[in-house]
């Protein structure tokens, strides 16, 4: 499919890197070309440009990845290019302290979809840091990652759930877009064990069969 990603840092490289190796046709967008060029150039997309481009070229899916502070206006400003688009948000809405920015309101994916209303979001790709999406595949233990996804279209999420099982992982359903907030404050509790406590975050799970044990 043709993949668009707004965005040229770690997760534009790691997602799209991917998604070239599984043969989709991935086209860079950024606010500086120059760095769009870069990155197509190392990852082997088939084109950059702008972000409208983008946009324009993703008619299969748009990856947002941009920090949080950028996204809603970003993808505001191209309204009109992703009508109709499945538009694939991997934000972390992260603060100071690893504190949830959206705290008590929209989540982050939430507000791409209200200043976006024509696109078809879907949350996915945020709980991991970019290393992981990397790994070809990732999997630990001899278990494929499982990656949550949400989202209110159904053509949208099996859209997304292709591109999850593309990177060789297992795509979990976790809801509409309500649940996004959710999985972005997931990822807050997460990161703030993995890396401000440097703890096995993992561990806190019990296997699936033991859960309602008593
Ligand atoms: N890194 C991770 O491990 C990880 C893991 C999971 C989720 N995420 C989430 O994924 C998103 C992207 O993260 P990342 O690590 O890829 O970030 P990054 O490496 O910092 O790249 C951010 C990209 O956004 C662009 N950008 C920043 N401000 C902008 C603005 N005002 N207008 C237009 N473009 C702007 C940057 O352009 P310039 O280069 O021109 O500044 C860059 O291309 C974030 O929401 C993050 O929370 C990250």
């Amino acid at each position: 499919m043709r993949v668009g990603i707004l965005g040229t840092g770690d997760m534009a490289a790691a997602l799209g890197g991917q998604w070239v190796r599984a043969g989709h046709e991935v086209f860079v967008g950024g606010r500086d070309e120059g760095r769009a060029a870069v990155l197509a150039r190392r990852i082997g997309a088939a084109g950059h440009g702008t972000s409208r481009a983008a946009a324009e070229f993703g008619d299969g899916a748009v990856l947002c990845a941009l920090p949080y502070e950028a996204g809603a206006e970003v993808v505001g400003g191209l309204e009109a290019a992703l009508r109709g688009r499945v538009l694939v948000d991997c934000g972390n809405p992260l603060g100071e302290g690893f504190a949830l920015l959206t705290e008590g309101g929209p989540s982050a994916a939430e507000r791409l979809a209200a200043a976006a209303p024509g696109a078809r979001v879907v949350k996915a790709f945020n709980l991991c840091h970019e290393s992981v999406w990397r790994l070809a595949p990732p999997v630990f233990g001899g278990r494929p990652l499982a990656v949550p996804v949400c989202g209110d279209d159904e053509e949208a999420l099996a859209v997304v759930r292709e591109l999850v099982r593309d990177i060789g992982c297992v795509p979990y359903d976790a809801g509409g877009l309500g649940r996004a907030g959710l999985v972005e404050a997931t990822a807050a509790l997460l990161i703030g064990l993995w890396v401000g406590a440097g703890v096995d975050a993992q561990a806190m799970v019990p296997p699936v069969g033991q859960v309602a044990q008593g």
